[in-house]
């Protein structure tokens, strides 16, 4: 039964308990008794077994019973990863690019876009999910997952925010480059049609036509934008942090792969649970499409990745960047349940993995990183 007393005044407390107590033993017991009869029809208990992640009639109001604890258990873990960007000492980096021979051309360019392309990407996460995802997924598990993702998203703009103002760069350059810069700019218009199906607020689930809009938009969301789009300027910076230089956005850098990598398995998760409840969305011509737009992709990031490092630099190369995509391409198809569309390519950045996992990494950097759950255990030498 639903307990409103948290809602009202002290005072109209104070009056029920009065009145409770002036009842008799038989009248309360019948209160007692009125309790446990069979609530009408449109306010039955929740079974686990009606609870589906769209197009549920369950009370989405309700996050127990749990159907879904591997969402309940990515909420957990997203909390666990908790920071904030200001407890990262930026002093090494702002002397650095603040020296004129502190960095070269090719760095600083490498630094400059990948600002630019996460600074509003990060953004166009939040308000996807925000305005988008969250209002047509009806599991209340996911729903909440979906509330520390947002926040994760606003954490990571507020760490390019930080960035920026800590180096002193020119912040209407760095947040107009998804106008501005070709290469970031192809990222986001191929995104935007996916982010424009689940924001549109005429849009709704509930035919099979439009269900397959919101997997497609989910899966572009979670495997191409998180899974694939992030993944040059996340190896670019934290290539840098591994040769010593921009230590604290390196730092930063690996806290946003590890929430993106948390991301990205819930997104994967759930379009598989969505296609496990819905088989006849996975029709072939809709795997086709897909496996169309994972190639596009791609082509995209590969592009971004001639564009921030036009010369080879940091002892990487764009041709090392086009076999990694096509690596993370295939590994995100089979993730969702695709085969894969690059047969045979391999990782050249074998480390990236171990990045991702933040407690094998320690003294990594020059700033120390130490085993830690929240970002108030955090400290630095
Ligand atoms: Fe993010
Ligand atoms: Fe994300």
């Amino acid at each position: 039964m639903l307990n409103f007393d948290e809602d009202m005044a002290p005072s109209a407390q104070a009056g029920l308990r009065m009145a409770t107590m002036d009842m008799g033993a038989a009248v309360a017991d019948k209160m007692v008794e009125k309790d446990k009869a069979p609530a009408p029809k449109s306010f039955g208990r929740i079974r686990v077994e009606d609870k589906r992640i769209i197009n549920s009639s369950c009370d989405v109001n309700q996050l127990v019973p749990f159907k879904y604890k591997w969402a309940w258990e990515k909420y957990l873990a997203g909390n666990a990863n908790h920071w904030m960007p200001q407890e990262i000492n930026m002093s090494a980096d702002i002397a650095l690019w603040k020296n004129p021979n502190g960095l070269t051309e090719d760095e600083r360019r490498i630094v400059m876009r990948n600002l630019g392309f996460f600074s509003t990407a990060d953004s166009l996460a939040a308000n996807n999910i925000v305005l988008g995802t969250y209002r047509h997924i009806t599991a209340p598990e996911c729903r909440q997952y979906l509330l520390r993702q947002a926040y994760d998203e606003g954490i990571h703009t507020h760490s390019y925010q930080y960035i920026v103002e800590s180096l002193g760069m020119d912040e209407g350059e760095v947040f107009n480059m998804y106008h501005e810069v070709d290469s970031i700019r192809a990222k986001d218009e191929f995104l935007l049609p996916f982010i424009d199906t689940l924001t549109n607020p005429e849009f709704k689930t509930g035919t099979p036509e439009n269900d397959q809009k919101l997997l497609r938009s989910l899966i572009v969301f979670a495997c191409i934008m998180e899974g694939m789009f992030f993944y040059v300027g996340f190896v670019q910076i934290l290539a840098m942090g591994r040769q010593n230089k921009m230590t604290g956005a390196a730092e930063q850098f690996q806290y946003i792969l590890r929430d993106e990598s948390l991301h990205l398995n819930f997104g994967v998760d759930m379009a598989n649970q969505i296609k496990m409840e819905n088989p006849h969305l996975w029709t072939s011509e809709f795997k086709a499409e897909l496996s169309g737009l994972f190639r596009k992709a791609a082509e995209l990031e590969s592009a971004y990745a001639d564009d921030t490092m036009p010369r080879g630099v940091l002892g990487l190369n764009a041709t090392m960047f086009k076999e990694y995509m096509r690596f993370i391409a295939n590994r995100r198809c089979q993730q969702i349940g695709l085969d894969v569309i690059f047969p045979g390519a391999t990782n050249p950045f074998p480390w990236m993995s171990e990045m991702i996992d933040l407690k094998k990494e320690k003294n990594f950097f020059e700033t120390r990183v130490t085993e830690y759950q929240t970002g108030g255990a955090l400290s630095w030498d």
